[in-house]
């Protein structure tokens, strides 16, 4: 039989042709057309097959009786628990025999570190795991085992860039974690895309489901995260998987997190704190500690009461506003939303009387944390404020100012999820002063937050 080819889908339209276009020829759109293997023989006659020659019988399966939801027996699986607890906790408990995960993030944040220590951690407790490696040789693999630790040296490891050899490898071993790093660079010999792009990784994953459905291995997908931000197709994968982690932070910065964005078997509102270390990846359990000790009472410092996930995080945010020769003056963010940037200055110029005008503004997130949450909105005003000023906030006290809430488009606070958590984990650290939405207004919290001198100068 000839060998398999393929086809050019329309994401779009679908419409479908031999060749790839730039533009699609059925409706117009550009870069639309994506690289798919034609099904094979012997798989569309299994489901069926689409009627042709010998395809006389009709294409329909036998009838199936529909149970009550309420007499489906829903058998408790036992998680496999990587013995990282922040890893276990983002999961929902740990990994789910045969699920799949996509482990997204830019390079170096730490992924291959991560799931290495996690299988590490497998093998250790006697389950039979499994790491590809389309990236690094099996003597690099062995290079980062040897600073994690013993046990790490114990992982069956491949160094392999053919789907079709991995699969083989995942049929012959059967694993029950396997580790794929990374889904971006494996390749499957039928399309000629070439790795990583939309065809590829789709086809990569599509397959390496299949087989570890069939035979129940649970699978840690690597993903890069292109410079947009997103995962490399990221509707592809999305979907198909059951669980997506993002770990983010800044690479040159030691704190990284750990988030769900989509978990079939757990919340998506956990998040697990690391920092990068010699010896790999620590958890860190006392974040608040960390940054409320480094936090510096300067102007254009504030700490925010954040939340991440179910826990509360103490951050310091700081802001540094300086005048700017550009036409156009930078707006520059770490660790948090640029728009939102854009929206506080908004809102500080028009209800706070604090206008940035033409000058640079820089805000900061310390310690490379991410803080995707409206209740920084206030932190950000705050920071932006006092260093406008040259203030320092909450006074002469020797702690700094906490403060949460977000900020409504017409200079009211709004509250934000879990108040009494922040407030608690401030009072924990012996924070003097937290200015929350109670606060009502911006300006009210900016009178609280600067005292006496935003009264001499909004006088
Ligand atoms: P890596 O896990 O290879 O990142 P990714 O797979 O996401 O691309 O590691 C990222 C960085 O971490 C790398 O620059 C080296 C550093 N690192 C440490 O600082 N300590 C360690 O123990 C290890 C293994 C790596
Ligand atoms: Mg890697």
């Amino acid at each position: 039989m000839a060998r398999a080819t393929t086809i050019h889908v329309c994401s779009d339209c679908g419409h479908e042709t031999p060749r790839w276009h730039g533009r699609c020829p059925g409706c117009g759109a550009w870069n639309t057309l994506v690289e798919e293997a034609i099904v094979r023989p012997a798989a569309a006659a299994g489901r069926g097959g689409a009627g042709g020659p010998g395809g006389s019988r009709t294409a329909r399966g036998a009838a199936v009786a529909p149970v009550a939801l309420a007499r489906v027996q829903a058998s408790e699986v036992a998680r496999l628990r990587t013995g990282i607890g922040e890893l276990d906790r983002v999961l929902g408990g740990g990994i789910v025999p045969g699920s799949l995960v996509l482990i997204g993030g830019s390079p170096g944040i730490g992924k291959s570190t991560l799931t290495t220590m996690a299988l590490a951690n497998l093998v250790g407790a006697g389950r039979r795991a499994l790491y590809v490696s389309a990236e690094e040789s099996a003597a690099q693999i062995k290079l980062r085992a040897e600073r994690l630790s013993a046990a790490a040296l114990q992982i069956p490891v491949i160094a392999e860039t053919d789907l079709g050899t991995v699969l083989a490898t995942l049929e012959s071993e059967r694993p029950e974690v396997c580790v794929i790093d990374s889904v971006q660079t494996l390749h499957a010999a039928e399309l000629s895309g070439a790795p990583g792009s939309v065809g590829q990784v789709r086809e990569v994953a599509g397959e390496i489901m299949r087989v570890a459905k069939v035979h129940g291995i649970a699978v840690l997908l690597v993903g890069h995260v292109t410079k947009e931000g997103a995962l490399a197709g990221p509707r592809v994968l999305e979907h198909l998987v059951d669980c997506v982690l993002q770990f983010e932070g800044e690479r040159e910065r030691t704190y990284r997190t750990l988030r769900a964005l989509k978990n079939r078997f757990g919340s998506t509102s956990e998040a697990g704190v690391f920092e990068m270390r010699q010896d790999g990846l620590v958890e860190v359990l006392d974040a608040s500690a960390r940054f409320v000790s480094e936090a510096t009472r300067a102007p254009g410092s504030v700490v925010l009461a954040a939340m991440e996930g179910s826990r509360p995080l103490l951050v310091e945010v700081q802001a540094l506003v300086s005048p700017s020769d550009l036409e156009q003056p930078r707006r520059v963010v770490t660790g948090i939303d640029r728009n939102r940037l854009a929206l506080v200055l908004a809102v500080l110029a028009r209800h706070g009387g604090v206008a940035v005008g033409s000058a640079d503004v820089f805000v900061n997130v310390v310690g490379g944390v991410r803080v995707d949450e409206p209740g920084a909105d206030l932190a950000v005003a705050l920071a932006v404020a006092s260093a406008t000023r040259n203030v320092v906030l909450g006074g002469a006290a020797t702690l700094p100012l906490a403060c949460f809430g977000e900020l409504g488009l017409t200079g009211e606070l709004r509250s934000v999820g879990h108040p009494e958590r922040r407030l608690a984990e401030a009072a924990k650290f012996g924070l003097p002063t937290v200015v929350t939405p109670e606060s009502g207004s911006l300006r009210n919290a900016l009178r609280t937050a600067l005292g006496g001198a935003q009264r001499a100068r909004a006088a």
